[in-house]
């Protein structure tokens, strides 16, 4: 849980440091990571699943060193889904063989180095995947462990853009039609993979159990199914991440011991009833672990009354640091944290500083009205797919990550400078 509290002045202060310290020493706007907090949740999600399952930290809701090694020390494995992400997990320390690597489309050369690093798993996604990670194993004399992506046909509850479960979106190797069973024909006769099990993610920011319920029931069908064509009883499935946290008060997310319970509840039950022996259960949260542990401070620059509509609160920041808002409607809170105030409430809206009517960070929000320029602002459970997902729009530089812990202050991503903007151009 987070440390969070107010001091005597009314100051928010997380993890023992307090706002005000925070902006001065590292600006706004910065996402401050709580590290205690996010130890913590891993930890939470490690024991619950214990030591028959596996726990891969999804590294595209928020990825740097600092957190690979946090991970690392905590017991978790690593899902990365790019060169990228497997060069920042290899470069902080994680061992190969607790990654995971994910991704419609990857290229050959991050194949390669992949296996070449000796990654624990690569999840298959399609067709020529398949062919293309046999003979780059084989070109290296390895054999590569592998799990087969399915596209189980689960309307997920959740926004389209990150529904993946569906039949109609562009991941996995869909059930239907018996194109699964035929990818696992296919790999099960190359000798440059070793197939060790079935993997389904069915989307994100889930909060109902039932779309899990479903895609267990169908993969372990499948698991079924290959024990009576093939003999075989594949040893892993991997159901994914995509359990949701709370944004606002309505959202009401489960503990990871629940999550636990229930999925392993789940796949036993299926397993039982198809006779097969329980294989091993891996999961990958991203958000649930990372998103609530950090929070976005903004300074308030510009306040502008519209009549009869709302009060426009400009940040030094907006859709570069938190593209969610516009991209899928996200809801998020927002409060005063400089000072307390017992000023009436006014409708609120917060935006960015970009060029564009769309940069909206919170849609809906109330504020107090006497709040002014300079007044610090944070917008909570930002930590997953902000900073991950931070662009350069306008030009803009993306905010640093710093993590306080104990009452100390560390920066772990640094914020970006004109020079790092102006590297990149040549001529
Ligand atoms: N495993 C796989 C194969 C995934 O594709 C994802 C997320 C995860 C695990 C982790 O899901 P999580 O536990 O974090 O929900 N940018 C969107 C979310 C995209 C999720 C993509 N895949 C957002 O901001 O909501």
């Amino acid at each position: 849980a987070h440390t969070v509290t107010r001091n005597t002045d009314g100051v928010l202060t997380v993890g023992g440091v307090d706002v005000a310290a925070l902006a001065e020493e590292h600006g706004t706007p910065a996402y401050i990571l709580d590290e205690a907090d996010f130890r913590e949740r891993a930890r939470a999600w490690r024991t619950a699943f214990g030591a028959d399952a596996d726990v891969f930290y999804a590294g595209k809701a928020f990825l740097s060193r600092a957190v690979v090694r946090w991970l690392h020390e905590e017991g978790l494995n690593l899902d990365v889904c790019s060169g990228g992400e497997l060069a920042t997990a290899l470069s902080a320390g994680m061992p190969a063989d607790r990654i995971a690597f994910h991704g419609n489309n990857k290229s050959v050369d991050e194949i390669h180095r992949a296996i070449d690093a000796g990654v624990g798993r690569i999840v298959l996604d399609s067709f020529q995947e398949i062919v293309r990670v046999a003979h780059v194993a084989q070109s290296l004399g390895k054999r590569q462990r592998v799990q087969i992506r399915i596209t189980v046909g689960v309307e997920a509850h959740t926004h389209e853009f990150i529904a993946t479960a569906h039949e109609d979106q562009k991941f996995g190797i869909p059930l239907a039609g018996g194109q699964a069973a035929e990818a696992v024909r296919r790999a099960l006769q190359l000798d440059g993979l070793e197939l060790i099990g079935l993997h389904s993610h069915i989307g994100s920011q889930i909060f109902d159990m039932s779309g899990f319920e479903v895609a267990a029931h169908r993969v372990v069908g499948l698991l079924k199914d290959i024990r009576d064509e093939h003999g075989v009883e594949l040893p892993e499935i991997d159901l994914g991440g995509g359990l949701g946290i709370a944004y606002t008060s309505d959202d009401d997310p489960r503990e990871p011991h629940e999550i636990a319970k229930a999925l392993t509840e789940i796949v036993t039950r299926e397993c039982e009833g198809a006779r097969l022996r329980t294989p091993r259960i891996s999961v990958e949260p991203g958000r649930a672990i990372v998103g609530p542990t950090a929070f976005t401070l903004y300074e308030v620059g510009t306040i502008k009354p519209l009549d009869g509509l709302r009060t426009y609160v400009s940040v030094d920041g907006g859709m570069s640091d938190n593209i969610r808002t516009a991209l899928y409607d996200a809801e998020y809170s927002v409060a005063l944290v400089s000072r307390t105030s017992d000023a009436e409430p006014m409708l609120a809206r917060v935006v960015g500083k970009h060029c564009e009517s769309g940069d909206i960070v919170v849609k809906d929000a109330f504020l107090p009205s006497d709040l002014a320029p300079g007044d610090l602002i944070a917008v909570p459970a930002t930590g997953a797919y902000c900073r991950s997902m931070a662009s350069n729009y306008n030009h803009v530089l993306r905010p640093p990550v710093v993590a306080v812990r104990e009452g100390e202050s560390r920066v772990i991503v640094r914020r970006e400078t004109e020079e790092d903007l102006l590297r990149l151009d040549v001529g």
